[in-house]
């Protein structure tokens, strides 16, 4: 059964939920032109990025716009997205501030147009970020996350960053670079899950000898305990790479992330920052459900024995969404709240962040049929 069909059961509930998203996207791309750098957070009606044009959530809107255009077709969201393109040139040129981020800056954004439209800015720009990318790779299987003295430090959400990789070989014949994301893919798995299935965020190795160091807490509740974006960066990450390389050991790691985060999932389908936060004060992170979705999709089409259980917990997560963490009011840009940069940084809880509406509006694309993945093309 493909998706359309699965989805049928929900059709209605779908077709709404996209007529929503039209309606409220021209609001964020009005507010976006008068911005000089990315969008990030929204907030009192308007968006703001304090962190700089090398920020990791900068291919976001872009690849949004993507998503936009090819859902509707309309040629003002294919501008938007090229425009937000261009802006991300800077931190190509100021390369030392990017680190290992690099699939989710120019992947969905850069690669992307060059799939569609054959723009060969946009091909060297991907290229020159997958070069750098491949340049953080130590030799004992993994790719060094961020900068400033922290080279033997890997994290889970490298996985997402994987398919820029994976793209440059198969644009350029050379495997170097697939065989990279493999090796990265493989140390990931045999270093971060733990046995009931729950990932590390964070894995510092001593960069000489890949001897395990410590695994701190990073942006969860504390060390030893689940943040929940973490297990669905390892959901979606791990299907990804399944999907590239075909590898069954990919597909199983994602399934056993994917039953874990369903296992512990509340009883609202709004997760937590962390699995295992207390219960007070409730602290949100709907980022990880619409990535969790956008992942348990793909699985039900991966795993036939699974399929409706993956496909079910999906809309459940989209619903809960839809129905409470979502701004549907016309005047505001941005949609998914509720999200959170960091257990630890209560600043960052309760946010409106780019890359919650990019991973909900690719679910709802996804069971509305949609053939052109990014992370794919
Ligand atoms: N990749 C960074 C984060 O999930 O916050």
């Amino acid at each position: 059964m493909d998706i359309i069909e699965r989805a049928a059961a929900n059709r209605g509930w779908i077709d709404e939920t996209w007529r929503k998203i039209t309606k409220k996207m021209p609001i964020s791309v009005e507010q976006a032109r008068k911005l000089d750098t990315i969008p990030y957070t929204a907030r009192d009606g308007a968006w703001s990025n304090p962190h700089g044009i090398s920020w990791w959530t900068n291919g976001f809107y872009p690849a949004l716009m993507w998503q936009m255009a090819i859902g509707t077709g309309d040629a003002l969201y294919r501008e938007e997205a090229a425009r937000a393109e261009a802006l991300l040139d800077e931190a190509l040129r100021r390369f030392e501030e990017l680190h290992h981020d690099l699939g989710f800056q120019y992947k969905i954004s850069a690669a992307v147009n060059w799939a569609l439209t054959k723009n060969p800015a946009s091909l060297r720009r991907a290229l020159l970020a997958a070069n750098l990318l491949a340049g953080r790779y130590n030799p004992n299987g993994f790719i060094v996350a961020w900068n400033e003295n922290r080279p033997g430090w890997s994290i889970i959400d490298s996985m997402m960053n994987l398919p820029l990789l994976y793209w440059a070989s198969r644009q350029t014949g050379d495997p170097r670079y697939r065989l990279i994301a493999e090796r990265h893919a493989d140390h990931t798995l045999r270093n971060f899950f733990r046995d009931d299935g729950s990932v590390h965020h964070i894995v510092i190795f001593d960069p000489e000898t890949d001897a395990v160091i410590e695994t701190p807490r990073g942006q969860g509740f504390a060390p030893g305990s689940t943040w929940t974006r973490g297990q669905a960066w390892a959901i979606y990450g791990f299907a990804l790479s399944h999907i590239w390389t075909g590898r069954p050991e990919y597909l199983a790691a994602a399934r056993r992330a994917a039953d874990r985060f369903l296992e512990r999932l509340s009883g609202d389908n709004l997760p937590d920052i962390d699995f295992d936060q207390p219960n007070e004060p409730c602290a949100k992170d709907n980022c990880a459900g619409a990535i969790a979705a956008c992942g348990l999709i793909e699985l039900a089409k991966l795993a036939p024995d699974s399929a409706d259980r993956y496909f079910d917990a999906a809309i459940s997560l989209l619903k809960a969404m839809d129905e409470r963490a979502i701004d549907w009011s016309p005047g505001e840009p941005g949609l998914l709240s509720q999200c959170a940069g960091s257990y630890s940084e209560r600043d960052s809880w309760n946010m409106k962040m780019i890359y919650g509406d990019y991973f909900f509006i690719e679910a709802i694309l996804k069971l509305r049929g949609s053939r052109t993945q990014l992370w794919l093309i």
